[in-house]
């Protein structure tokens, strides 16, 4: 299987001759880089994504001679590995990353220690049996019932410190609360509670870390305990029969299905998921708060709005999630990102790297609270084994960062504080975290801190609406016939979001939301421009935009978000535009112009009142400028422009569909990848239900079969199922509900794909298209 985007298949593609120092593998030399990267030093934890940015630029795969890992560090490739739990097996997920010593075995024998397969490092098919009789507990409605449980616990902790204006929040909350969930979700007794701290600290160096052979001995001393102490725990719930919570439910399963449910799983699984269930959300809270109180902006952001928490949860777990680094082994001979990996060769899936890939999130340095696809990170893994407590973990930090932002907003970091973490390859989380207030100005003591509010809670990720941050049309300029050009700014003077051509903007005020292509210049972090074009007929958004917000009135903006990349690899450009189809056209021959590429600018409009920027065009790319006016008996001739196409020239266009039609049927002749466009609007892809059939969707990656009624689209049926299928646009406009296919024709209704695409049958775009036929298999 090649899950490659990258050159070479057959042989590292990398230049190392600069760099040449050791043979890897495959035979070629290990870079410098390469052989340094070593996940044990402090600079990886302190910040991992930072620490392997060379390899995101340079070297996605690399060798590791250090750990004997192919370390994976780009978003496509990580996720691509994840996809397939066939080829590249979790069986290694939990083994000792340090070798046992023969003393540490030794003393590891005398505990009788024997971990083996429990869920997370199980192969098919015996994993997603499992996986399926013991899903219950963790589904939505079984885990509403926990919300009010962490918020009187939240509150009952930091009653305890409110009034003293020093607290530090790992020991005195952190660590406590999201136990206390974990053993009653599991059902276990919450005595011990401090001694299963020192041994879940012991199962994660043990697992992850590379202790000396001297502190190994200690740390096997506490594995072994553990792993006692797991026993007796499963000894303990075997006497009760009925007994509540997750283990027990697994104790009947076993009883009713020793084949799937094996003795040999209860015991490792009761060791693993009691550190795994309360560590990951502990860390993740405490590195949640860090990163928002760092950035103070987006820790007062949440203040002012709560609405916007669920998805700053999201955001954290992608820039800091507890679970950085996870593990696959290739089951055959592989190719990951262009890179032969050798049976059995063992990978290093680095996700808080994916998470900061700028291929798939655009400004990922930033936390940006209104990012619409940060649920795309991979802190909870992908595919079959991804993280079935999810939803647990996400509430927790939800409900953390409400009673936090409701009864302590004027809370800070204590200076000058050392932040320590725990050396190891993949679980991060600071070891203290102290923060000071001053009790005086607590809210409560004016009456300002009101409960907040007791509606339904929602499990789940988190849902785009109320991701708008309020910005201010600062300037209003007519570009034209029914063409106003906004100039829109932070209403404090804030920087704005930064952005890459292609990129666009939701605009929503009056109960209308529309897109719009930034056309502004990237490097102006003040403001935003687009050009919006007052539609007499259209559906009245564009009205109420150009008619009724003056300058000075505030607005709601999400975005930016970029789902029309420009792919500067190309050695020639050519931009076409018709009508307003020129604004992204503009920011991208900003782009080219500043790359110093090749490009010229092709551009179609009824009446020069009628076309937009055409100051602006004239001021920076004259030279690069063709304008072909109806009105003065100028037509662009398209087929004549584009005569000499070859594999670097790169074709951008965006216009009216009969532009765009005309340049897919022309692309059937050009090579892969020459033309990429965006449509300005879809024909109306509401659902009838008179007209169609349902039909069942099989998802290869989750093993699971999803049925569609007639009344319902592909994605609301995949989001009622538990699967976070991104949607923006809804209408087959925008590409983010994207899913690809393995099997089954599908009737293609979006507006993303060409005609080369859908003749593939690849991918699909789950708002709006739907299987031809009664089944379709499709890659989640
Ligand atoms: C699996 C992360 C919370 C239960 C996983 C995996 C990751 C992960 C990375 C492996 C995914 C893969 O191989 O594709 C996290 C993070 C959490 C969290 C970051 C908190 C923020 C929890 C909680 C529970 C839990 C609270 C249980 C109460 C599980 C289970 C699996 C798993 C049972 C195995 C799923 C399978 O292999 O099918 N988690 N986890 N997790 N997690 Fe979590
Ligand atoms: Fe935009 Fe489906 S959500 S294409």
């Amino acid at each position: 299987m090649n899950t490659s985007t990258h050159p070479s298949a057959s042989r590292c593609p990398i230049d190392h001759r600069a760099q040449a120092t050791l043979p890897g593998p495959n035979g070629c030399p290990v870079s410098s880089n390469a052989a340094a990267f070593n996940p044990f030093e402090p600079a990886y934890m302190e910040a991992p994504a930072e620490y392997l940015r060379w390899s995101r630029e340079q070297e996605p795969v690399f060798w590791s001679p250090q750990l004997g890992y192919w370390v994976v560090t780009r978003y496509e490739d990580v996720k691509a590995v994840f996809r397939d739990n066939i080829l590249f097996s979790p069986a290694n997920a939990l083994e000792k990353i340090t070798p046992a010593t023969p003393e540490v075995t030794q003393v590891l024998q005398r505990y009788g220690y024997a971990m083996n397969r429990t869920m997370v490092n199980e192969d098919e098919p015996d994993h997603m049996e499992r996986r399926r009789l013991l899903t219950d507990a963790f589904l939505p409605e079984r885990l509403v019932a926990y919300e009010p449980m962490v918020r009187a616990l939240a509150r009952q902790y930091m009653d305890r410190f409110i009034d003293k204006g020093r607290a530090e929040l790992v020991s005195e909350m952190f660590y406590e609360i999201p136990l206390n969930i974990a053993l009653k979700f599991l059902g276990v007794p919450d005595d011990g509670a401090e001694q299963l701290r020192q041994f879940a600290v012991a199962h994660t160096l043990n697992t992850w870390g590379r202790p000396t052979p001297q502190e190994q001995l200690q740390i096997a001393e506490n594995v072994g305990r553990f792993w006692q102490t797991a026993q007796s725990i499963l000894d303990d719930m075997r006497k009760r029969p009925d007994g509540e919570g997750w283990m027990y439910e697994t104790i009947r399963q076993h009883l009713r299905h020793p084949d799937i449910v094996p003795e040999s799983y209860l015991r490792s699984m009761m060791m693993a998921i009691l550190a795994a269930a309360h560590e990951t959300t502990s860390n993740a809270t405490a590195n949640a708060f860090l990163t928002l109180l760092r950035q103070r902006e987006a820790w007062d952001a949440i203040c002012e709005n709560p609405a916007l928490i669920p998805n700053a949860v999201e955001e954290c777990l992608r820039v800091s999630g507890s679970i950085i680094a996870w593990r696959r082994v290739a089951t055959a001979d592989a190719v990951v990102g262009g890179v032969p990996i050798p049976k059995g060769g063992k990978l290093l899936l680095v996700q808080v790297s994916a998470n900061f890939d700028s291929r798939h999130f655009e400004n990922p340095e930033e936390v940006d609270l209104y990012r619409e696809n940060a649920v795309e990170h991979m802190t909870f893994g992908y595919g079959a084994h991804q993280c079935m407590g999810k939803n647990i973990g996400r509430m927790q930090m939800r409900v953390f960062l409400e009673e936090f932002t409701r009864r302590l907003p004027h809370i800070g970091l204590v200076e000058n504080q050392t932040i320590r973490y725990l050396p190891n390859t993949s679980f991060r989380g600071p070891d203290k975290l102290w923060v000071e207030w001053d009790p005086a100005r607590n809210p409560e003591r004016t009456g300002a801190a009101a409960p907040a509010d007791a509606g339904a809670f929602y499990i789940g990720p988190p849902s785009k609406d109320g991701l708008a941050r309020t910005v201010r049309l600062q300037e209003k300029h007519i570009e034209g016939d029914g063409l106003f050009r906004f100039v829109l700014a932070d209403p404090r003077g804030r920087a704005l979001p930064a952005w890459t051509a292609g990129a666009h903007i939701d605009l929503i005020a009056g109960g209308f939301r529309r897109k719009y292509s930034l056309c502004g210049r990237a490097d102006d972090r003040h403001t935003l421009q687009v050009v919006v074009q007052r539609e007499a007929d259209g559906r009245g958004g564009s009205r109420h935009f150009c008619d009724l917000i003056a300058a000075g009135s505030t607005l709601q903006l999400a975005g930016p978000k970029n789902l029309f990349r420009l792919d500067e690899s190309g050695r020639r450009f050519v931009l076409i535009a018709g009508g307003i189809g020129i604004t992204p056209m503009l920011a991208m021959a900003d782009r080219l112009k500043h790359l110093g590429k090749p490009y010229e600018i092709h551009y179609a409009g009824r009446s020069r009142r009628q076309m937009a920027l055409l100051a602006r065009l004239e001021q920076d790319h004259a030279a690069r400028l063709n304008l072909y006016v109806k009105a003065e008996g100028r037509r662009m001739d398209l087929r004549a422009l584009l005569a000499d196409v070859d594999g670097g020239t790169r074709v951008y266009a965006c216009g009216p569909d009969r532009l765009i039609d005309e340049l897919e049927t022309m692309s059937e002749q050009w090579p892969e990848n020459v033309l990429h466009f965006e449509h300005f609007s879809a024909e109306s892809s509401a659902l009838d239900p008179d007209k169609e059939h349902g039909f069942v969707a099989e998802l290869k990656d989750s093993n699971v079969s999803v049925t569609v009624a007639p009344d319902q689209t592909l994605l609301q049926a995949l989001q009622a199922a538990g699967f976070d299928v991104p949607c923006d646009c809804g209408e087959g406009l925008c590409g983010t509900c994207e899913v690809n296919v393995v099997e089954g024709d599908v009737d293609h209704r979006d507006k993303v794909l060409t005609k080369a695409e859908r003749a593939a049958n690849q991918r699909l775009m789950a708002c709006c298209s739907r299987a031809a036929g009664t089944k379709i298999v499709l890659a989640l």
